[in-house]
């Protein structure tokens, strides 16, 4: 799909679909919806009188007025309450509203830019959520052998929306810059929300360590950036026996990838994204029940929503240097996995007694933590589907759990989650979480054996890893969702790409 921007009157845009936007308690349309109203001989604003147009978020009234516009069909979209209307607002009534038009069979679909300049909305913020809103809203996961399943490399399949073109209103001459400038971010976020959730639904036989360093590749050829894959010898040569323990009863081969975004030419310290890569968590020997355990395919979600932002990064030609960490394996078990009782030595020197080898997440995020150490960060971030406790505790698809050992940083990132709309909840990182995991043998236990606190235990573990300003979000529950919404579909949610992307940019 592409996105083009019209300075037309909406009432004569040629398409098959026009989306103009209603608010709650206002009667009268304004901006280009009331052109598109008054063109339509006062039909919206009669329907908002009589109470027939319904203004909730993402409510949509179709009409097929016979003549008045250049439009087939008009999509009245609802926008709630004018006071408070944000971006997360527009972004759902504009996936929604998208989403329609494609029903509809529209191939090209107009939309005034919506909320442009109301309430706090700078035009070039309306008109960036207007297109993730439409763009995310539109995506299906569309696995095809020819482009996607089966295509080892390149960076992921071209996303089919159904929709050919996506067209923005903006008549006002001094706007359509402003206007120009969101559609480019618009787009660039995208990219990379689609890239999370192409692979993350992707299934486990494709998305694999390999497949995951190969889209590295793929973004370092188009971007610019600069990759290092790093096999076992190089993970044994760096001594990361946390992430080859896991990585030792895999059938596919691991992969440590490191992408680099560098336009700083080493002049600035980095801010560092760390995203857990289990391609399939089986549980190793402490096998995971039967039921549900295809879900383990997310695992990797905190890898590809930090693949996904490079990728955004790398559009928007971000100035800031950004690395990003994904050790990459499966967690599978075969005469040579790793077992309970076995113990580790991580790349830092830590020795840790394996209780579970289903809390393997924090096994390779440790190797990960140390040799972003060794980067010399201003900050890092990590992204991982750590533990089902956390979904216990904040819910499925609610919030992810913010953890973090440095006040500033912690405001940042909790700054973009609210810009975003991608919800984190701060969760603690006391100390004494750690006596659950003492050892007898050990320097560490990967886990207390307990049901109690599984989600601040884990984040214990892994900041004995960490000598540096760093958030760790456990986004265990927000990988999958089970229904299309606004401009969430079913699968994979990409989650995290937008919140990472704001930190970077705005941080
Ligand atoms: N990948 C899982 C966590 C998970 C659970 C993600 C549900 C998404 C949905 C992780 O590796 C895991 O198995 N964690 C264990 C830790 C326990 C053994 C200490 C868990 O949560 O049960
Ligand atoms: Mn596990
Ligand atoms: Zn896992």
């Amino acid at each position: 799909m592409q996105t083009t921007v019209t300075q037309r009157p909406a009432d004569r845009v040629e398409a098959d679909a026009l989306i103009v936007h209603a608010f709650t308690g206002v009667p009268r349309a304004g901006g280009p919806t009331g052109d598109v109203d008054r063109a339509l001989g006062g039909l919206i604003s009669a329907l908002a009188e009589r109470g027939d147009l319904k203004t909730d978020v993402g409510a949509v009234t179709v009409l097929f007025p016979r003549d008045g516009v250049a439009a087939t069909r008009v999509l009245v979209v609802g926008l709630g309450d004018p006071r408070k209307v944000d971006a997360e607002a527009v972004r759902r009534a504009s996936g929604e509203a998208a989403r329609k038009a494609r029903d509809l069979g529209a191939q090209r679909v107009a939309t005034v830019i919506h909320a442009a300049g109301i309430g706090d909305l700078a035009p070039s913020e309306a008109a960036r959520a207007t297109v993730e809103g439409a763009r995310l809203g539109l995506y299906r996961y569309r696995p095809s052998v020819a482009d996607g399943v089966g295509a080892a490399d390149g960076v992921a399949a071209t996303v089919d929306h159904g929709v050919d073109e996506l067209i923005l209103v903006e008549t006002d001459g001094e706007r359509v810059e402003a206007v120009s400038d969101g559609v480019r971010w618009g787009e660039a976020t995208a990219d990379g929300v689609e890239l999370a959730r192409d692979l993350v639904n992707l299934p486990p036989n494709v998305a694999t360590p390999t497949h995951l360093a190969n889209v590295a590749e793929g973004l370092a050829r188009e971007h610019g950036f600069t990759v290092t894959i790093g096999d076992r010898a190089w993970a044994e040569a760096r001594e990361m026996g946390a992430f080859l323990a896991v990585a030792q009863g895999a059938g596919h081969d691991p992969r440590f990838i490191v992408l680099e975004h560098d336009p700083t030419r080493g002049k600035e310290a980095p801010v560092v994204l760390v995203g857990k890569g289990v391609t399939f968590d089986s549980g190793g020997v402490s096998i995971k029940g039967r039921a549900g355990m295809e879900a383990m395919k997310s695992d990797m979600a905190g890898a590809a929503a930090v693949l996904g932002a490079m990728r955004t990064l790398g559009r928007l030609r971000s100035p800031r240097r950004v690395v990003a960490l994904v050790p990459a394996t499966e967690n599978m078990l075969d005469a040579h996995a790793y077992r309970p009782a076995d113990v580790l030595r991580a790349s830092n020197g830590l020795t840790i007694e394996v209780i579970s080898t289903d809390a393997e997440g924090r096994l390779l995020l440790a190797d990960a933590l140390v040799y972003a150490q060794k980067l010399k960060p201003k900050s890092v971030v990590d992204l991982a589907t750590l533990t089902g406790a956390c979904v216990v505790a904040l819910g499925r698809g609610t919030a992810a759990g913010r953890f973090a050992n440095d006040d500033a940083l912690a405001a940042r990132v909790d700054a973009a989650a609210a810009a975003t709309h991608e919800r984190v909840w701060p969760l603690p990182l006391w100390p004494e979480y750690l006596d659950d995991l003492a050892s007898d043998v050990a320097d560490m236990k990967n886990s207390s054996g307990k049901p109690y606190g599984g989600a601040p235990v884990a984040a214990a573990f892994l900041q004995r890893f960490v000598d540096y300003p760093w958030v760790h979000l456990d986004i265990a529950g927000m990988a999958l969702r089970d229904d299309t919404r606004g401009y969430q579909a079913k699968g994979a949610t990409g989650f995290g790409v937008r919140l990472l992307v704001h930190w970077v940019t705005h941080g």
